[in-house]
């Protein structure tokens, strides 16, 4: 139906259109054409609204992406002016004058010898082209058995076949398939699970150990690389133990294996630096994935940065083409707005701004441990998840569930909005969130949990 006055569809046409047409990502199949979304209509800062002028502050950044937040009319002219300067040019022919700065930009920002951007799409396109790139050097370098991938469960790298290949979240398979003979994955690295009496340092031996005991298993002449997110942000949020990332990467040098550091999420300010490889977890990879926030979200893309090591690997062993790429690698468009994201970023100082809140968003996610129903909570800048649990051993998963979800509803009845993962809520605002904004959202997070708990001891 439409709105009489202005003839455009009511909000219940739009819901209505989009339940029958539109098949989100991770969409519930049994719940196909009977589930309703928010329907979300304009944003301003770090809230979104809906039609009816409810406001929602936006706990998980869009999908972990929109670091400068909304309502940007610098970013909307920077977007404006590329378009009518230059909206399209080939990336296999041509170079841009945005696509160049972006580059020489990012390279600023790379740890290491990683002075090599290769554009992609998003974020599951750096993902495959990281491998890919994996797979040409050892190709290259007469090394064709070297290719199986070393991922971990509970990461998350993307949504292409090979991204998700490399996937170890039990809901990336369901009733899809993936190439199984390209990876093998090692255990849960979460601290939070291991057992009860083990300190932190013995939890962090035994991972590593986990790494070399699987690397003796495969063979290291069948490993090519090893790729983990610096934090597992889909899987929930694990922060590794201390010292695990450095003793990974030894571990992987020794072996020759390549070292891909997933930095989609962690990448461009979430931890209160461009990346997190080097000066958060000290360690340099030989390759970076990143997406979501070098555009804070408004136009899509997404980069993989490869060492100078890697690329004289690939290059000298004879002409052959890196055939991998995309009509959308190095849009200029995307790429113009990567640029303003960051002169915002610098402007507005947003990397220190992250680095001085972190204590107090920190601080206020810890404490919410103090309520039964909540196991554990853990994040690292502004990242966090709190995990519901009533037994730590699992064995009352399905009513943790119950309890994230209904954690979900109440918040959003409250005006918050966060991100249901299975027993858990994760949550990234905008970078640009302020101390108030922070206990703004903290306050109504327990006012829920409060909620929650108590019907949840009738
Ligand atoms: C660590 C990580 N890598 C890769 C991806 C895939 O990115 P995209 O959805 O842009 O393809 C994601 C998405 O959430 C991610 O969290």
């Amino acid at each position: 139906m439409n709105n009489m006055m202005t003839n455009e569809p009511t909000a219940e046409t739009l819901l209505e259109w989009d339940r029958n047409h539109v098949l989100h990502p991770w969409h519930e199949m049994s719940e196909w054409r009977g589930y309703d979304n928010l329907l979300v209509d304009t944003a301003k800062g770090i809230f979104l609204y809906d039609g009816e002028g409810n406001k929602f502050l936006d706990g998980p950044g869009g999908m972990w992406c929109v670091q400068i937040g909304y309502d940007r009319p610098e970013m909307a002219k920077a977007i404006s002016d590329q378009v009518m300067k230059l909206p399209y040019a080939s990336p296999f022919t041509k170079a841009t004058e945005p696509s160049a700065v972006l580059a020489k930009r990012m390279i600023e920002f790379s740890p290491g010898d990683l002075n090599t951007v290769f554009f992609t799409t998003g974020g599951s396109t750096a993902v495959d082209t990281a491998i890919r790139a994996m797979h040409y050097m050892n190709n290259s370098l007469g090394r064709p058995d070297k290719k199986i991938v070393l991922a971990r469960e509970k990461g998350y790298h993307g949504s292409t076949y090979l991204a998700s290949t490399v996937s170890g979240k039990e809901r990336s398979v369901t009733k899809f398939d993936a190439e199984q003979r390209l990876v093998r994955f090692l255990p849960n690295i979460n601290p939070y699970i291991r057992p009860d009496g083990m300190d932190e340092a013995a939890w962090c031996d035994e991972k590593v150990a986990d790494l070399e005991n699987l690397i003796a298993e495969v063979g290291a002449d069948n490993i090519g690389a090893y790729i983990a997110e610096p934090i597992l942000c889909s899987g929930g949020v694990i922060v590794p133990p201390k010292g695990y990332h450095k003793r990974t990467l030894d571990v992987c040098r020794a072996h020759d294996i390549l070292y891909i550091s997933d930095e989609v999420v962690t990448g461009f300010g979430r931890l209160g630096h461009w990346f997190s490889s080097e000066e958060v977890f000290g360690i340099v990879p030989d390759m970076i994935t990143c997406a979501k926030g070098l555009t804070s979200g408004y136009l899509p893309l997404g980069a993989c940065l490869i060492s100078d090591a890697v690329m004289e690997r690939m290059t000298g062993a004879g002409a052959a083409p890196f055939s991998n790429g995309y009509t959308y690698s190095a849009h200029p468009v995307s790429c113009a707005a990567a640029l303003k994201n960051i002169e915002i970023f610098e402007d507005e100082n947003l990397l220190a701004h992250v680095r001085s809140v972190t204590p107090q968003f920190q601080a206020r996610l810890r404490s919410l441990t103090k309520y039964p129903i909540i196991g554990d909570a853990r994040g690292e800048g502004l990242v966090g998840c709190v995990e519901c649990r009533l037994t730590k051993d699992g064995s009352r998963f399905e009513d943790e569930q119950k309890i994230g979800a209904r954690l979900d509803e109440v918040c959003q009845d409250m005006g918050l909005l966060v991100r249901p993962l299975i027993n858990m809520c994760v949550f990234s605002p905008p970078l640009i969130i302020t101390e108030k904004e922070i206990d703004l959202m903290f306050d109504i997070l327990e006012a829920a949990i409060q909620k929650v708990s108590v019907e949840f001891e009738k």
